[in-house]
């Protein structure tokens, strides 16, 4: 059996969506549980601790970043080559969904995360600002990442649409039909498509520009 998808892609959307995944959830378990744990202890015992969390977490933060960094710049380039390639809306694709615009805006915030999240489990003297408001910064850099992740959702679904069918490059799930009720559930005849003319994927893969035929 062919494998079923690209498998470049997919190793660079498992390591993208992993990191994102294991930094985010780091600052979520800083700000909620970590920080008002560790504030019934005295200052000395709360320093020791976040001394000694930081030498841990640190190695997890740089790798975090590096493959966030590496995965998403690939993935951003691939896709570019790919709309170039195949001429989406004649060429015209990024700037008409404003793909260029959302991935600069989250480049940005993305870059602003790296430096505080960084920031916080850094000691450098230049840093220590972050350091003294920990739940301050940390609330921050949560709520720009959720942006991200926002953004990043929107980005995807401009091309990939709620769903991909078959005859669009993605996963039969059942050999007679794509029109079933999930996956090796029977084929009811009767049964409407999913969805219909209109709410199928964005508006750009309804109108005839679209790269992959419609999926019906
Ligand atoms: C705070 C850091 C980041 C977070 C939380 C984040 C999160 C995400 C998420 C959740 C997705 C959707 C993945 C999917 O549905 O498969 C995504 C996709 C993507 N990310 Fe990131 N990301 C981050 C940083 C970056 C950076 C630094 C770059 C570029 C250098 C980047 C470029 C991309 C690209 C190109 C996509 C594909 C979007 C599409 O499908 O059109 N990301 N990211």
């Amino acid at each position: 059996m062919d494998f079923p998808m690209d498998p470049t892609t997919l190793l660079l959307r498992w390591a993208h969506v992993l990191a994102a995944i294991i930094a985010m959830g780091g600052l979520m378990f800083a700000r909620f549980a970590l920080l008002p744990a560790l504030s019934d202890l005295d200052a000395q015992t709360r320093t020791a601790i976040h001394e000694s969390i930081r030498r841990r977490w640190l190695p997890w933060v740089i790798g975090a970043i590096t493959v966030l960094l590496a995965s998403g710049l690939a993935n951003f380039l691939l896709f570019n080559a790919r709309v170039k390639a195949e001429g989406w809306g004649d060429g015209l694709w990024m700037s008409q969904t404003s793909y260029h615009a959302l991935f600069g805006a989250k480049f940005l915030l993305a870059l602003v995360i790296f430096y505080f999240a960084s920031a916080l489990v850094g000691r450098g003297a230049g840093t220590q600002w972050v350091r003294n408001d920990r739940a301050k910064w940390l609330s921050i850099t949560l709520g720009l990442s959720l942006a991200v992740v926002l953004l990043s959702g929107w980005m995807r679904q401009l091309h990939t649409g709620q769903n991909k069918g078959p005859g669009d490059g993605g996963v039969r799930i059942n050999s007679s039909d794509s029109r079933d009720s999930g996956v090796g559930m029977p084929v009811d005849p009767a049964a409407q498509p999913r969805y219909q003319d209109g709410d199928a994927g964005s508006k750009f893969r309804d109108t005839d520009d679209a790269p992959g035929e419609r999926v019906k």
